[in-house]
C-alpha cells in the first residue's frame, strides 16, 4: 500500500523568539522541515503534505524548494493537533493508502523507524503510534497498553489520572494510519478536554471503541528529539554532528579530532577519506575515497575527487569541482571553478570562475579578475600551463595548454598554446643608487635629531 506524509508545522514557536517560523531554523544547514522530509522518504511517499500557519509563505517557499511536489495547506487557526491533520483531508481525499503524521519541529526521525510502524499496519494495526520511554514523561501524552501490549489509548498529560501520570512509555506525535479511518475518526474527536483542543491523540481511543486494533512501535529517546528553543535547536545540532562523526567513521573516514568537525545534512564522503581538525563542511558537499582534507578548511556545495589534497587552510565555494589527485592548499580559495586532474593550486591563490587544465601548476598568488563590477567572466588556463606568481588573470582570457605566464604578470589577452605571456614592467638596475640613496638618508636624519 502506497504512502503519504503529512507534516505538522502550523505552530508559532514562541520560545524561539524569532520572525522565523519555528519549523525553517537550521538544524546541520538545512531547516527542520526539510530533515523531516527526509525521514519522510523513507517510507517512499508518493504525497507529502504540510500544514502551514505561522509564517505559511517562507514554510511553502522551503519545502517547495525542497519538494516541488509538496502541497502546503493552510491551517490559520491552531486549534490543535487533530484540527491541524484534518487541513489534508481534502487534498487526500482521492489517496488510498497510509498516512503518516510527522512534526515539522522533530527532525531526527529515522526512516527504518517508520518502516517497523508500516510492518506494524501490515500486520493488522489500524492506527500505529510511535512512543519511547522517557527519561521525564512530563507533558508527553501516555500510551496506555493493553496486556497483550496493544494500545487502548493516548492521555494528555493534562487530562491524565495520578496512575496514568506514572506511565513513562510516551506519544512521540508520529502515527500512522489508513486514509479512510484516519479522517473518519479525526470527525469524531471534540475539544472537550484539559487544553480545550482538538487532540490527533484522541483517534486511538476512537479507533477502540470502533473496535480496530492500535499497536505502538518503541524507539529511542533521541529520536523524537523535538525543538522548542534556540536552546533546544543547539541540543539538536550537537546531537546530529555527534551522529554524523560516529557515521562518517564507521563508514571508513580517518577523524583525528571528530569533535572539531562539522558537517551539514547531506555531506558524501567516501571510504578512506582523512579529515583533519577544525574542518567545516556546508550544505551539498562530496568528498570521494583517499582524499584529504587539511585542518581548517571551509567546503561547501563542492565535489572533491579522489586523492585529492584540500588545505590546510582552503576554502571551496560552490560550484568548486576539485580533480583526481589535484591539489588545493592553503589561503586558497575556489569558486565555479574546475581544478583538472593532477593541477595544483598551492598558495594564496583565488580561482573563480575559470577552468584549470589536467597538470596545471597555478603559481602563488595568483588571482582570476573575474569580476569587472557587474559581469562575471571567465579565465581558461589549458593542460600543463605553468601560471607564474602573483599572476592576475583579468577575464575573459584563456591561456593555452603547454603555456606559461611570467610572474608578476597582469595577462589581459590570451596566450597561445605553448607560448610564454609576459605582462609587467620592464626592470631597471641603478648602479650603486641604493648606497647613495640610504647614506643620503641617514644623513638627513642626524642632521633632524642635531636641531631638535
Ligand atoms: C503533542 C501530543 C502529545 C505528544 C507530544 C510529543 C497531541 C494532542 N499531543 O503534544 O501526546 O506527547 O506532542 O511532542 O497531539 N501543531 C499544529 N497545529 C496545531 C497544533 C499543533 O501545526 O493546531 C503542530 C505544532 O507546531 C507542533 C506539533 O503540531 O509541531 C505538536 O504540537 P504541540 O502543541 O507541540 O503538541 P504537544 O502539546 O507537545
Ligand atoms: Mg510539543
Amino acid at each position: 500500500m502506497t504512502n503519504a506524509v503529512v507534516i505538522l508545522a502550523a505552530g508559532k514557536g514562541t520560545r524561539m523568539q524569532s520572525d522565523l517560523p519555528k519549523v525553517l531554523h537550521k538544524v546541520a544547514g538545512a531547516p527542520m522541515l526539510i530533515h523531516t522530509m527526509q525521514s519522510g522518504e523513507g517510507v517512499d511517499a508518493v504525497r507529502t503534505i504540510v500544514v502551514a500557519g505561522h509564517g505559511a509563505e517562507l514554510v511553502e517557499k522551503a519545502a517547495l524548494a525542497y519538494n516541488p511536489d509538496a502541497t502546503i495547506v493552510l491551517q490559520t487557526e491552531q486549534l490543535g493537533t487533530g484540527h491541524a491533520v484534518d487541513q489534508a483531508r481534502d487534498t487526500l481525499a482521492d489517496f488510498d493508502g497510509d498516512v503518516f503524521i510527522l512534526y515539522g519541529d522533530t527532525p531526527f526521525i529515522k526512516s527504518e523507524t517508520l518502516v517497523a510502524m508500516k510492518a506494524k499496519r501490515d500486520s493488522g494495526a489500524s492506527v500505529v503510534v510511535l512512543g519511547f520511554k522517557a527519561r521525564e514523561a512530563g507533558k508527553y501524552g501516555r500510551l496506555i497498553t493493553a496486556i497483550d501490549g496493544s494500545l487502548d489509548a493516548i492521555v494528555e498529560a493534562k487530562d491524565a489520572t495520578a496512575e496514568q501520570l506514572t506511565v513513562d512509555f510516551c506519544n512521540s506525535g508520529v502515527i500512522c494510519a489508513p486514509r479512510d479511518v484516519l479522517f473518519d475518526l479525526i470527525a469524531k474527536t471534540n475539544n472537550n478536554n484539559a487544553s480545550g483542543e482538538i487532540y490527533l491523540t484522541d483517534i486511538v481511543s476512537l479507533a477502540r471503541a470502533d473496535g480496530l486494533t492500535c499497536a505502538a512501535v518503541e524507539c529511542p529517546e533521541e529520536e523524537t528529539m523535538g525543538v522548542n528553543s534556540r536552546v533546544d535547536l543547539s541540543i539538536a545540532e550537537a546531537a546530529f554532528q555527534s551522529n554524523a562523526r560516529h557515521e562518517a567513521m564507521e563508514n571508513g573516514v580517518t577523524l583525528s579530532a571528530p569533535e572539531t568537525v562539522y558537517f551539514s545534512y547531506d555531506t558524501h564522503i567516501g571510504r578512506d577519506v582523512i579529515i583533519e581538525p577544525n574542518t567545516v563542511f556546508g550544505p551539498a558537499t562530496t568528498i570521494e575515497s583517499g582524499a584529504t582534507i587539511r585542518a581548517f578548511s571551509h567546503l561547501e556545495g563542492c565535489h572533491v575527487s579522489s586523492g585529492a589534497i584540500v588545505g590546510p587552510y582552503a576554502r571551496l565555494r560552490p560550484g568548486a569541482e576539485i580533480g583526481t589527485n589535484s591539489k588545493v592548499g592553503n589561503f586558497c580559495e575556489v569558486k565555479a571553478a574546475i581544478v583538472g586532474d593532477g593541477a595544483k593550486v598551492n598558495h594564496l591563490s583565488y580561482i573563480g570562475d575559470a577552468e584549470i587544465g589536467a597538470n596545471a601548476n597555478i603559481g602563488a598568488g595568483t588571482i582570476t579578475c573575474n569580476y569587472d563590477g557587474v559581469f562575471k567572466h571567465q579565465t581558461i588556463i589549458g593542460e600543463r600551463a605553468f601560471i607564474g606568481s602573483n599572476t592576475m588573470l583579468v577575464a575573459p582570457v584563456r591561456v593555452g595548454d603547454d603555456a606559461m605566464t611570467g610572474s608578476g604578470s597582469v595577462i589581459t589577452q590570451d596566450v597561445s598554446d605553448t607560448d610564454l605571456g609576459l605582462g609587467r614592467a620592464k626592470q631597471a638596475n641603478k648602479a650603486g643608487l641604493a648606497l647613495r640613496l640610504m647614506t643620503k638618508l641617514k644623513a638627513a636624519k642626524a642632521a633632524k635629531i642635531k636641531d631638535s
